[in-house]
């Protein structure tokens, strides 16, 4: 990649750093309850809900959009027996996943916006905070809907208050309006004070394993952390003026 995209860099040095800190992964489990080298918010529960909308099937196929080092697939690949699909940019995610998952599973280096997969291929797209990296949503969606089958399921963990600013509520985000420019429904559950009880985890958690990130020589990850959860240091009222999470799930007609 000539012209490096937004976090290109960062991304790569995350996951090289994922594969061989053990004090990540400890975090991770304590934090998340499974170590997925998560770098954001999705806990178990909020995977779990994904798993409502998997079908039990054999030749199910998912696709995770920004799927990291797979880890979150592999997981839904074990409960389902689904064929799992993921993208992302960073080379060393996908070093990883390649190595990790071999069955049923295929994994691409891509950017959002210019890989593209053939029309109705998938059952499930999920989205874990990787919408945001579109640098036109009304298209992507669009795409991702093409990608789906008929009665295909789009899954996805929104955030508003980091990466994109925080909007009224969850029919404002950048997200929810372009479904609607495209006359497409959804259903949404907002989580935002679950997050906030999330992202106290996060912070104590971190705090745990703070002598084995020092150890490690790994303290600006352990300082990311504590910039990450920041916000918890207030009440929540005030975590909830500026900042809010939401599950989306939209289906294919
Ligand atoms: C906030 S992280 C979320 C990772 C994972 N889904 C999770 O929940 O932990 C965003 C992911 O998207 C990837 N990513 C960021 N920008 C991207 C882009 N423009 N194209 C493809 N992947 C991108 C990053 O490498 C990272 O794995």
């Amino acid at each position: 990649m000539d012209n490096k995209p937004l976090f290109y860099n960062e991304y790569e040095q995350f996951y090289k750093m994922t594969e061989c800190s053990k004090a990540f992964k400890s975090f991770c489990q304590s934090a998340f309850g499974e170590d997925f080298s998560q770098d954001g918010f999705s806990d178990i529960n909020q995977i779990n809900r994904m798993l409502d909308v998997v079908p039990k099937c054999v030749d199910t196929h998912v696709l995770d959009i920004g799927c990291g080092n797979g880890k979150m697939l592999g997981y839904l690949q074990k409960k389902t027996g689904a064929y799992i699909h993921g993208f992302d940019y960073s080379q060393n995610a996908i070093n990883t996943a390649k190595s990790l998952f071999a069955e049923k599973a295929e994994f691409r280096q891509g950017l959002i916006g210019e890989i593209d997969y053939p029309e109705g291929q998938f059952d499930v797209v999920t989205s874990m905070d990787s919408m945001y990296f579109a640098p036109d949503m009304k298209k992507f969606v669009s795409q991702i809907m093409r990608w789906l089958k008929k009665d295909g399921v789009l899954f996805v963990c929104y955030q508003e208050g980091d990466v994109m600013p925080k909007t009224e509520n969850a029919c404002t985000t950048v997200f929810a309006k372009s479904l609607d420019a495209l006359g497409i429904p959804y259903e949404v559950e907002d989580i935002t004070a679950e997050t906030y009880d999330l992202l106290k985890k996060k912070r104590e958690t971190a705090v745990k394993y703070k002598n084995d990130f020092e150890a490690e020589g790994n303290m600006e990850w352990f300082d990311l952390l504590m910039i990450q959860t920041d916000f918890v240091t207030e009440p929540y009222e005030l975590f909830a003026e500026k900042m809010a999470r939401y599950v989306y799930t939209v289906r294919k007609r």
